[in-house]
């Protein structure tokens, strides 16, 4: 198995390329920033007996993304993790104020820069067939919330592309599935009080807020072997917090 995660320098991306690497999988991850964050998951995958390898992929600069797919290889499992976050922060802006900048920019790095890269590794997923796609997107997004439109926008576009693909593709051994994440605690610093993470912890299902282990574990099933006909869906993690009444 060799795994292609993007965003793989940090969070919830660094986490997955472990939990395959654990699993037994080679594993390529991308980073944007980062090259020396990248290099110390890299180490840390070493560490555990694992084989990774780290090249560099930016979302917004599209002329990166064919020749990062081509330095990996043949991929059997696609993580489609990286993001680029956008300048906006929640509450900060009403939606008419948005400059038409943001949502390009926010649609061209986090659909189309996703949608090319799927391009680059689909025909070896035919050609070998066997290939298993997994979308990170957000509940923030699917749920709505204050703020930031774009990001929201791109990362249910993710939802209909996935869709799209589970059917143009499912013909050829290729699943494909969203992996929903809710706040998810990551070693990044966040302008949030331990009272509010306490406050959307306690409106959750398992009144707990997910690790970045928890999130891998959710992206390493669908995105492997074991994942056997699980395609076109939009899995939430636990770390979502509730709408329904029962939230408070
Ligand atoms: N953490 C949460 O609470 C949460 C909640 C809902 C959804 N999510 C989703 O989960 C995924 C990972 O989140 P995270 O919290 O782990 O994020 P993170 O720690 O900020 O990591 C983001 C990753 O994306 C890469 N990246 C940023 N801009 C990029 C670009 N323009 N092109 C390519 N790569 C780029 C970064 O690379 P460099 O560092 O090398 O620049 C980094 O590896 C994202 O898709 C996010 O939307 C997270």
């Amino acid at each position: 198995m060799h795994a292609f995660i993007t965003g793989g320098s940090s969070g919830i991306g660094a986490a997955t390329a472990l939990a395959y690497a654990r699993a037994g999988a080679r594993v390529t991850i991308t980073y944007n920033t980062g090259p020396d964050r990248a290099a110390e998951v890299v180490k840390r995958i070493e560490e555990v007996g694992g084989e990774a390898t780290a090249v560099h992929l930016d979302l917004e600069d599209h002329a990166t993304i064919a020749p990062a797919a081509a330095q990996a290889g043949p991929v059997d499992a696609l993580v489609l993790n990286a993001v680029r976050w956008g300048t906006i922060m929640p509450n900060s802006m009403d939606f008419e104020d948005v400059p038409a900048a943001e949502w390009t920019a926010a649609l061209h790095a986090n659909v189309v820069g996703n949608a090319l890269l799927v391009q680059a590794v689909l025909p070896g997923m035919r050609r070998s067939g066997f290939g298993r796609i997994v979308f990170v997107s957000s509940g923030a997004a699917e749920e709505g919330r204050p703020g930031p439109g774009p990001y929201g926008t791109a990362k249910m576009a993710l939802h209909g592309m996935a869709r799209a693909l589970a059917w143009e593709a499912g013909g050829d051994g290729i699943l494909v599935n969203v992996a929903v994440a809710g706040l998810t605690i990551t070693e990044a610093e966040r302008p949030v009080t331990q009272e509010a993470l306490d406050r959307i912890a306690a409106r959750t299902p398992s009144r707990r807020l997910s690790t970045a282990d928890d999130m891998a574990a959710l992206i390493h099933f669908l995105g492997s072997a074991a994942n056997r006909n699980v395609t076109g869906e939009f899995v939430r993690d636990g770390s979502n917090a509730g709408r329904s009444s029962h939230a408070g």
